[in-house]
């Protein structure tokens, strides 16, 4: 199995992804970390375990940033739920948080696995920047870093900006910049896996706990009619599209190209700039852009493919 980290601001799509990360045989989810961003940290938290209570996952939690590294904290609850997920009431865990700092976390189960680990990023990007800043040695041991953020096209947050990466650019650019391997996971991609209604229902009927709480996120999910204008119906799966990456990579076109994320403060702030020129510019001196580093990009997706392998 690959062993994966990951790090989260659950979130309705954040729980169907830990859904699928703590059921699917070839994941060993090691431990998963939170960072603030759709909700608050202690409700990202409490969400985070409750939802891998459900899942029955015993992975270590770990709660970390409470902030961007630069700016104050901007949730996304008119979009998930004021509680994040929806505002389904979930059962209580009866587990809590580790007593250490996300970072801490991350640092352990590093250093502690056997196999490189994958880190699965589905949140802004605060907690890895600041892993990467204290710990370089470690972060040097991963696998890869597969990053949920971006947009080579359209944005969510902004018209140019995925959430994930506007909430926190600076840490956005830290990652990508990193000496790292980063896969990019944009919304190119995360808005064309969609699940149908029919595929709900098949999830509903399994009387299994953890495909009827996907069920009912996925049903919040539909009523939020957010589809790219060629997919008549359907729920998103969003993250968790983003973990069906890691073990169907045969599903999506990968691409690799600079990116850069701007960070000056103008309405383009946030925005994954990804370099598609086949050459370099015309005025290459006078070339604003800093990318040192390329990333793989996924830029186009089977969608009902990965749908499937999620149900
Ligand atoms: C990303 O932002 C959050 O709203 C989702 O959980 C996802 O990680 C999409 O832009
Ligand atoms: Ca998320």
């Amino acid at each position: 199995p690959i062993s994966v980290i990951a790090d989260v601001d659950t979130g309705v799509d954040d729980a169907l992804a830990l859904l699928f990360l703590a059921a699917h045989p070839d994941i060993d989810l090691r431990a998963v970390t939170c960072v603030a961003g759709n909700a608050s940290l202690s409700q990202v938290t409490q969400n985070t375990l409750d939802v891998l209570a459900a899942a029955g996952s015993e992975a270590p939690v770990a709660a970390g940033a409470d902030r961007p590294l630069i700016e104050q904290a901007r949730d996304a609850g008119s979009y998930h739920g004021a509680n994040g997920v929806g505002n389904l009431l979930l059962d209580a865990s009866q587990r809590t948080a580790e007593p250490v700092h996300a970072v801490e976390l991350l640092r352990r189960e590093i250093e502690a696995s056997a196999h490189p680990v994958t880190l699965l990023s589905l949140a802004p990007m605060t907690n890895i920047a600041l892993f990467l800043r204290l710990y370089p040695k470690v972060a040097a041991q991963l696998e890869r870093i597969v990053v949920m953020g971006g947009t080579a096209g359209i944005g969510n947050a902004s018209a140019v900006a995925e959430f994930n990466v506007w909430h926190d650019p600076e840490a956005a650019q830290i990652v990508l910049s990193s000496d790292v391997q980063t896969t990019l996971y944009p919304l190119d991609v995360f808005n064309r896996v969609v699940a149908s209604e029919g595929q709900i229902r098949e999830l509903r009927d399994a009387a299994c706990r953890r495909t009827r709480l996907a069920a009912e996120l996925l049903d919040y999910q539909l009523t939020l009619a957010d589809l790219p204008a060629d997919i008549a119906s359907g729920a998103k799966l969003g993250d968790a599209g983003a973990a069906v990456f890691l073990v169907a990579p045969e599903l999506f076109g990968v691409e690799t190209w600079p990116v850069d994320v701007e960070l000056s403060h103008g309405f383009c702030r946030g925005q994954t700039v990804v370099d598609r020129r086949l050459r370099g510019g015309e005025a290459e001196e006078h070339d604003l852009m800093t990318p040192t580093v390329r990333s793989d990009v996924a830029l186009t997706v089977d969608g009902d493919a990965a749908a499937s392998v999620f149900v």
